[in-house]
Parts: C-alpha cells; sequence; structure tokens
C-alpha cells in the first residue's frame, strides 16, 4: 500500500515515524512539487498545492490533517469522487478547550485589565462581573465545540450553542440556522467562533451581526478568519461595544506587518495555535481509518461534500 503525505511545512519525520508505528505495512511517499510520483492508495494532506491535485486522481481516499478543510475544499471542483475524511478530535478537542477556557476567564475575571493597570503601576481592584451577565455563545457545536461547551459548563457560566441543524445538549440552550442566528448573538456576551469555513460561514460576523451583541461584550475567534469581517470588528472594537477580542485565525496567515490588529490593545492575538495537529495521534486514527477502508467497514469523519465541511 503507497501513502502519498504532503506537509506544506515540510516537517515529515514525526507522521513518518507515526506511520511506520501504526501502518508498517505501507510505503509513505512524501510529496514534492515537480517529482516523478507513482500512483499512491490514499493521499494525506492539509492544504495541497494545486500542483499536488493530479496526484489525487487515483487515491481511494483523501485524509485531511485537520479538522478544518477549507484548505482542499476549495479545490473541491477538481477532486476525485472518493471519501475526504477529516480528524475527529485527535488531541485537539481538548487543546481548544484550554485556548477557550483561558480566554473566557481572563475577560471574566478582568485579567486583560489587571495586566494592564499592573504595566502603569496601578494597585485596584475592580467589580466582578455577574456569571449570569456573562452568558458564552459557541458558534458550532461540533466535536470541538461540544468540548468546548462541557468545559465552560464547568465554571457554571450560562451557556448557548448555534449550530446548522437543531440539536439539545444539556445545560445548553441551542440555536440553529439562519432564523436562530439573531437571537443567538443578542443574547451572547462572549461569542466564540468555531465554525467551519464553507460558503454558508464566511464573512458571517460582520458589523450588523457583531452590533447585536451586548454592549461590552467579548469575542473569540478560534474558527476561520474569513469568518470575520476585520474592518468591522476592529470599528466596534474602538468604539467600545466589543471589549475584547481574542483572534487565533485570520483572513491572511502570518498576520501580515502592518495590520491595525497587532497595535489594538483589546485584541490579543495568537499564530493559529489554539489547536495544533497531534502527528502521532493523528497518524494512528488516519491509520486505524485506512485499515476500516480496506476492510470495506465504514470510518466517521467523512466530509460532506455538499455542505462543505
Ligand atoms: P465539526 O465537528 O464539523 O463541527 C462543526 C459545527 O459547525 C457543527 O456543529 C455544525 O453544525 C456547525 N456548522 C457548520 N456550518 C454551519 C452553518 N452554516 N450554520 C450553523 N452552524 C454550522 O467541526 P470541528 O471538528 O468541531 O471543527 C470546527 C472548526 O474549528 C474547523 O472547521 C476549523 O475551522 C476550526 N479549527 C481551528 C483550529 C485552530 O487551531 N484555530 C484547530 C482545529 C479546528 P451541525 O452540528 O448541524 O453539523
Ligand atoms: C486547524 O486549523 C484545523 O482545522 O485543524
Amino acid at each position: 500500500m503507497r501513502i502519498l503525505l504532503h506537509r506544506a511545512d515540510g516537517v515529515t519525520e514525526p507522521w513518518l515515524r507515526g506511520f511506520a508505528a501504526a501502518l508498517p505495512q505501507a510505503d509513505v511517499i512524501v510529496w514534492q512539487e515537480g517529482a516523478a510520483i507513482a500512483a499512491c492508495d490514499y493521499a494525506v494532506t492539509w492544504a495541497p498545492p494545486a500542483a499536488m491535485l493530479e496526484h489525487l486522481a487515483h487515491v481511494k481516499a483523501i485524509f485531511v490533517t485537520g479538522a478544518g478543510v477549507d484548505g482542499i475544499m476549495k479545490f473541491a471542483d477538481q477532486l476525485p469522487q472518493v471519501p475526504i475524511i477529516r480528524l475527529g478530535d485527535a488531541g485537539m478537542a481538548a487543546q481548544m478547550a484550554e485556548y477557550v477556557a483561558y480566554a473566557v476567564l481572563r475577560y471574566f475575571r478582568r485579567f486583560d485589565e489587571y495586566e494592564a493597570q499592573a504595566r502603569r503601576g496601578i494597585w485596584q481592584p475592580l467589580p466582578q462581573f455577574e456569571k449570569a451577565d456573562f452568558s458564552i455563545g459557541v458558534m458550532g457545536a461540533g466535536v470541538l465545540g461540544r468540548r468546548v461547551l462541557a468545559a465552560l459548563a464547568a465554571f457554571d457560566f450560562p451557556l448557548r450553542g448555534w449550530s446548522r441543524s437543531a440539536k439539545q445538549i444539556d445545560g445548553v440552550q441551542c440555536f440553529h440556522g439562519a432564523d436562530g442566528l439573531d437571537d443567538f448573538l443578542r443574547g451572547t456576551r462572549v461569542l466564540v467562533c468555531m465554525l467551519p469555513l464553507t460558503p454558508d460561514t464566511a464573512n458571517l460576523l460582520e458589523r450588523r451581526r457583531l452590533s447585536l451583541l451586548p454592549q461590552g461584550a467579548y469575542l473569540i475567534n478560534v474558527g476561520r478568519g474569513a469568518h470575520v469581517a476585520e474592518t468591522d470588528l476592529l470599528a466596534l472594537v474602538r468604539k467600545g461595544h466589543i471589549a475584547g477580542a481574542t483572534l487565533d485565525v485570520f483572513r491572511s496567515e502570518p498576520l501580515p506587518a502592518p495590520h491595525p490588529f497587532w497595535d489594538e490593545p483589546r485584541i490579543s492575538l495568537t499564530p493559529h495555535v489554539a489547536a495544533l495537529t497531534l502527528p502521532d495521534v493523528s497518524a494512528a486514527q488516519i491509520a486505524e481509518k485506512i485499515v476500516a477502508l480496506e476492510r470495506g467497514e465504514a470510518v466517521a469523519d467523512l466530509v460532506d461534500r455538499h455542505a462543505g465541511y
């Protein structure tokens, strides 16, 4: 069996080790532009370059080394009609829970303001926020969103979730669909975007919708940069309608310099690290799915081509 591996970062060693351990019978070929590559059974990639597409034409399935599949679905029309399979958790859910819980608690306990005060030598306790006024709304109640909601439930925050299909989640007020979005936003003090990027979700968080959040709201975006209209967010932060934003993802990555986000003290940013792909866990998960496919069994985490995630 031949597996074609593409890593944009060039770091292939942990993947080769992972596949050698989990699928020793496989021959793993590292994709390189211009190299002659014999037909492979499976491909493993996150965001393939256009030059790789011809080598995907005859594979039996394409494995995406992330939870989000926008990097490959932009080529949807050029991909063969084979299963496209993403990672399901693979160690990312716990990382997301850490990242979002940290950001929420930083705002709720006003650590962001204490950090600013400390830099100015100010010793001044601030009034505590009321938990009842600090509802957290998670957009995307999928594998990662549900884990984040479960983690936040431990702190007794009022929780809300928004998804495409209707859901019932214990302790979470659930909203769904375009019709449920405005109500979801109106009652959300901390908005956490954990959506996949699809034609339906691109640019969702623009001025009108962000303005539905209550005065003094916060935004945590760990979905994709293209969910948010950056100039609208900046304007609402500068106006004080949005009190702070923690952003892990951006329209253009790395975030270019200059960019006004770098200099806005109420915007905290990280370089797309909220939940990293763990090569060992991920290679083992992909290997398990390959074994299942070879046996003719169904596998989880199939991408719905129509929905785009
Ligand atoms: P998932 O299990 O597929 O969950 C996606 C959720 O979004 C589902 O609840 C889905 O609704 C909802 N959704 C999709 N389209 C929607 C729409 N048009 N309207 C309302 N809700 C919609 O995905 P996941 O594994 O949780 O990952 C979520 C995203 O996190 C990824 O796609 C990626 O963009 C992002 N991510 C970021 C990082 C990072 O480091 N920053 C790391 C990993 C993932 P249904 O439940 O009804 O299907
Ligand atoms: C990372 O952003 C992922 O989608 O896994």
